[in-house]
């Protein structure tokens, strides 16, 4: 029998990765992903894959219970890799009630689902829960966050991600229910929604439009190409212990404003603009409330025991990504064409 594994949130940015990973690597695994196409879903980030035998696409809610405990009878699904999330903290800050009834109902009736079918048999299966950095809050200047770093979030997003983390383990304490959670830092590269920081400012530098940079620009964040997450999570998925968290980063810490210069940059070489011509849409702009003022993981841990290393540099990643763009240009568009404007004009107004 075939090994049939639900990805959860296969649309979306990270998770079309994975999918696409997963099909093309593994032809003995049937792979099915879950969507439930929010704004963020886009089932054109697979149309390379989607025709593939080993590949289903399932339209559904993780929060409609009926509907996921149907589909684990059905298809009796031997794993789980869940993405499915709501995943933008400014979002989080205007509408915190839709973070928690998807990220932390939604997880529970997975987990739970996964469970009712498989509580006297666990062997051979696994739940994996594909979590964020911003669990463990924020750092100061120095340090960085270790898998025993205590919880301590500060966002409705990443509140309601630690939430949806401990019910994972809480599963695995109380019924059995064999888990791996890994911690990721800051994901960007192509297919990413034009919400986050990289693919706005593309889209924005690409128009002329201000950048709006929030507070003083000086907040950090660790950087990982979404290619090397998706490796990450493939060997976690098939080396990673039972009850086992892993952080994932890039060993690669940036300011915020730094890396707008080097994107700047970048962009002004690829559209033959002048040096410096991007750089003057730079605009300072009022500052996310409860901004966490820095991200950076030790992935030591992945590293020493799954051999695990991002595979380009900052430069190298950026580069591609913004080719991805400028070759996508019709992608951007029919997002831009659609509910961003409102969301834009809310946003930054
Ligand atoms: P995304 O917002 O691009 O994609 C989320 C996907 O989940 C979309 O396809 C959306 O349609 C789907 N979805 C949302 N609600 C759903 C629901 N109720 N039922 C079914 N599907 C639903 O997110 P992303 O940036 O790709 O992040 C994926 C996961 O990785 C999230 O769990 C996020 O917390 C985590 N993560 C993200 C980053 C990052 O930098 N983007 C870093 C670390 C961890
Ligand atoms: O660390 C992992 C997390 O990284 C993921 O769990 C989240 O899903 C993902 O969205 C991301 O969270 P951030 O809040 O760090 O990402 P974002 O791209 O929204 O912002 C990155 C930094 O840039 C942050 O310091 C806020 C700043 N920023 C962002 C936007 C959208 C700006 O200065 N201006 C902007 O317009």
């Amino acid at each position: 029998m075939k090994k049939k594994i639900l990805i959860t949130g296969g649309a979306g940015f990270i998770g079309s990765h994975v999918v696409r990973l997963f099909v093309n690597t593994y032809p003995e695994y049937d792979i099915f992903n879950l969507d439930s196409l929010t704004y963020a879903g886009n089932l054109e980030n697979l149309s390379d894959i989607d025709k593939s035998d080993n590949y289903t696409f399932l339209k559904g809610d993780i929060t409609n219970e009926e509907y996921i405990e149907s589909i684990f009878k059905e298809y009796r699904f031997d794993s789980v890799v869940h993405l499915a999330a709501e995943s933008h903290v400014d979002r989080s800050i205007t509408d915190p009630l839709s973070f928690a009834k998807t990220n932390i109902l939604g997880s529970m009736v997975l987990l739970n689902s996964f469970k009712n079918l498989w509580q006297n048999n666990w062997n051979d299966k696994l739940f994996y829960h594909v979590s964020t950095d911003e669990v463990y809050g924020t750092l100061g200047e120095t340090g960085l966050f270790t898998e025993t770093t205590p919880y301590d979030p500060n966002s409705p997003y990443s509140a309601s991600k630690a939430s949806s983390d401990h019910f994972v383990r809480a599963y695995g304490e109380t019924y059995g229910l064999p888990y791996v959670i890994s911690n990721c830092s800051n994901n960007y590269g192509a297919n990413q929604f034009p919400e986050k920081l990289i693919p706005l400012f593309i889209n924005n530098i690409i128009n002329n439009k201000a950048l709006p940079v929030y507070g003083n620009g000086k907040y950090t964040r660790d950087w990982l190409y979404v290619v090397d997450h998706a490796i990450a999570i493939d060997l976690v998925f098939h080396k990673g212990k039972n009850k086992e968290t892993y952080n994932i980063g890039g060993f690669n810490e940036w300011q915020n404003i730094d890396l707008i210069k080097l994107l700047c940059v970048q962009m002004n070489q690829k559209l033959g603009r002048s040096e410096g011509e991007s750089e003057k849409l730079i605009t300072y702009v009022k500052d996310r409330p409860g901004h966490d003022l820095r991200y950076a993981i030790d992935a030591s841990k992945i590293n020493k025991e799954l051999g695990w290393k991002p595979s380009v540099t900052f430069e190298q990643g950026l580069s591609k990504t913004i080719d991805w763009y400028l070759n996508n240009k019709e992608w951007m568009q029919s997002i831009v064409n659609g509910d961003y404007k409102n969301y834009y004009e809310k946003q930054y107004k």
